[in-house]
C-alpha cells in the first residue's frame, strides 16, 4: 500500500510537471496595470505577473504593438542577430493569456546562439531566408533542420536550441511563444559573462580546458 502510495505521488508529481504552464485565466481580461507596480512594490505584494487594471479604463492600445512591424536594428556584428520582443512587458493586454511574440533578424550568415526558454515552447515562421535551426534534447540528440521562407519549426520548452542564417543575404523570422513572458537563457553570455562571475575553475574543469582559456572566452564574449 505504501508502495502504491508511493507511485500515485510521483505520478502526480510528474503530471503536474508534465503540464506546468502559463496559469489559465480566471476572467475575461486582466490587462497588466504598469502604473501600480511601483506601489505594490512599497505594500511588498508580489503577484505571479502583474495586477489588473480596472476594466473600465482598458483600451485598444492595450493590446497593440508596432514595435516588431519592422527589422530589428543589428548592432553585435560578432553574432549578426537580433531579436524584439513581443511580450507582457511591451503588451499589457498580454497578462494571463500565456502568450507572446518576438521577431529576430538576422544579418548574412549571422547567428541566434545557443539558448533556453525556461518557460515556453516556441514555434517559428521564417518571414525571409533559409536558416540552419536546430534544438539538443535531454539526451544529447541534435533536432536540426534548413527551413526556408513561410516554413515553421517547433522548439519544445526548455530545450537550448539555435538558429543559423545560412545565406549571404538577410534573413528573419517570427516566433510564437505560450507564456506571457518566456525568459531567454543565452548559454554562452550564462556560463562567461554572469554578475559576479562563475569561478574559472568551475568552468575550466566543467569544460576541460585551462583557466587562461576561459579568460579568452569570457573576453571574446564581453560586449
Ligand atoms: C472601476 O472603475 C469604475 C469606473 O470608474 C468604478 O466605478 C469601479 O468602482 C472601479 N472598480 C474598482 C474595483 O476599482
Amino acid at each position: 500500500m505504501a508502495a502504491f502510495m508511493a507511485v500515485f505521488v510521483l505520478l502526480a508529481v510528474f503530471a503536474i510537471g508534465a503540464f506546468a504552464n502559463d496559469p489559465d485565466m480566471l476572467q475575461d481580461v486582466c490587462v497588466a496595470d504598469c502604473t501600480s507596480v511601483l506601489l505594490i512594490n512599497v505594500l511588498g505584494i508580489l503577484v505571479n505577473g502583474y495586477t489588473c487594471k480596472n476594466i473600465s479604463t482598458i483600451t485598444p492600445e492595450d493590446f497593440f504593438f508596432a514595435g516588431i512591424s519592422q527589422p530589428g536594428q543589428i548592432t553585435n556584428n560578432i553574432l549578426g542577430s537580433k531579436g524584439t520582443k513581443a511580450n507582457v512587458k511591451d503588451i499589457p493586454g498580454l497578462n494571463t493569456l500565456g502568450l507572446s511574440m518576438s521577431r529576430v533578424d538576422f544579418a548574412p550568415y549571422g547567428l541566434n546562439p545557443p539558448h533556453v526558454h525556461p518557460r515556453a515552447s516556441e514555434m517559428i515562421f521564417v518571414l525571409e531566408g533559409e536558416l540552419y535551426v536546430g534544438f539538443i534534447t535531454t539526451n544529447n540528440k541534435l533536432i536540426s533542420k534548413v527551413v526556408k521562407v513561410g516554413e515553421v519549426f517547433v522548439f519544445p520548452k526548455g530545450l537550448a536550441h539555435f538558429l543559423k542564417n545560412m545565406l549571404k543575404y538577410p534573413a528573419a523570422i517570427l516566433a510564437a511563444f505560450n507564456s506571457q513572458l518566456p525568459g531567454t537563457q543565452q548559454l554562452a553570455a550564462a556560463l562567461f559573462t554572469s554578475d559576479p562571475s562563475v569561478p574559472n575553475d568551475v568552468l575550466a574543469q566543467a569544460f576541460n580546458i585551462e583557466e587562461k582559456d576561459i579568460e579568452k572566452i569570457r573576453v571574446g564574449l564581453t560586449p
